[in-house]
């Protein structure tokens, strides 16, 4: 509920991703203008990025109601129905972790995105028969943290594709200026800078670092967040110097020890570490793979230089570089 209170509600309050926000400015200005359901738009990209606020985003531009269910939740043909027949022209249906919809449901879907149409069944047996509904045009918009997890059909049907990306200390930094001010924490820019160079790119953990900081700041300090009193914080929260909590060390310190920096294949880390692959692939390696700390090739997970130097370590025959 506190996330949400921090969310920009319009696309000239969202900070970072210009792409996406150019372009989306331009699409939903160009529907308007044709009295015209956007084109449904999809957002991928890792957890905390921003894809549901973008969502509530696209509806409160467009002037419209938003829905929202995700992939697990809608176990039947009937659930996604229901949803599709009671839709207002133009609205927004917001689906997230639509990788995850069942191939029943996704059924549906497809007429419904092509051509405002839904096939459902009614009754059983011999006197089953198939019924054509009509639907108000609307925009799906479908958020999930790996495009390639969809199936092609599914993927297709989207018109506006946007990939989002890691945010930028400085872009992170305004981030946490402005929920400061929302928040009404004593903080000044450097204070903003260190909590921004050290959440991973993603607003979601910025925000959450602020809090406990600000925490922090009130119990051990005079409230005031300065460089200073973030750094002590963060230190205490077990985010270190590059950012990197305990999760992202037990990750990259299983490749380094017990697998003498790699290559690893994907079920053998997540055995070691005790998390999903899902997991590691969603939530933990986006982040170190675009920092150059870990590199994904064929036979596995590399550990780069960087972060056998960030651990103290020495690459395995490499003692006449690093000894
Ligand atoms: N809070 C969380 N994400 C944000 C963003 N991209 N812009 C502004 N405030 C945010």
């Amino acid at each position: 509920a506190i996330e949400r209170a921090l969310r920009p509600k319009r696309l000239d309050d969202y900070i970072g991703q210009q792409k996406i926000r150019e372009q989306l400015e331009i699409f939903i200005s160009a529907a308007r203008k044709r009295t015209e359901a956007l084109d449904h738009v999809l957002l991928f990209g890792p957890p905390g990025l921003g894809k549901t606020t973008l969502a509530h985003i696209v509806a409160a531009e467009m002037g419209v109601n938003l829905r929202q269910t995700s992939g697990p939740v809608l176990e039947r043909a009937g659930d996604l129905a229901a949803l599709l027949t009671n839709l207002e022209p133009h609205d927004v249906l917001f689906i997230d972790e639509i990788h995850r919809l069942s191939p029943v449901v996704e059924e549906i879907l497809y007429p419904a995105l092509e051509d405002f149409q839904i096939d459902i069944m009614i009754g059983e047996g011999p006197a089953a028969r198939s019924v054509k509904l009509d639907l108000p045009p609307f925009t799906l918009v479908g958020a999930t943290t790996r495009a390639g997890m969809l199936t092609n059909p599914l993927r297709d049907r989207f018109g506006i594709v946007s990939r989002l990306e890691f945010y930028t200390p400085d872009e992170l930094g305004t981030i946490v200026s402005r929920s400061s001010g929302l928040l009404n924490v004593d903080i000044d820019d450097a204070g903003a800078l260190e909590i921004a160079r050290r959440a991973r790119g993603t607003p979601r953990i910025a925000n959450r670092l602020l809090r406990r900081v600000r925490d922090y700041a009130e119990v051990r300090a005079d409230g005031h967040i300065s460089a200073a009193v973030a750094d002590a914080a963060l230190s205490m929260l077990d985010v270190d110097a590059l950012g990197l909590d305990l999760m992202d060390r037990k990750l990259l310190g299983a490749v380094l020890e017990k697998f003498g920096g790699g290559p690893v294949g994907l079920d053998n880390l997540a055995a070691a570490i005790g998390e999903s692959t899902d997991t590691i692939e969603d939530v933990l390696e986006p982040y170190l793979i675009q920092q150059g700390y870990l590199q994904r090739t064929p036979r596995g997970r590399i550990a780069t230089h960087a972060i056998w130097q960030h651990f103290g370590l020495t690459p395995p025959g490499r003692e006449d570089l690093f000894g």
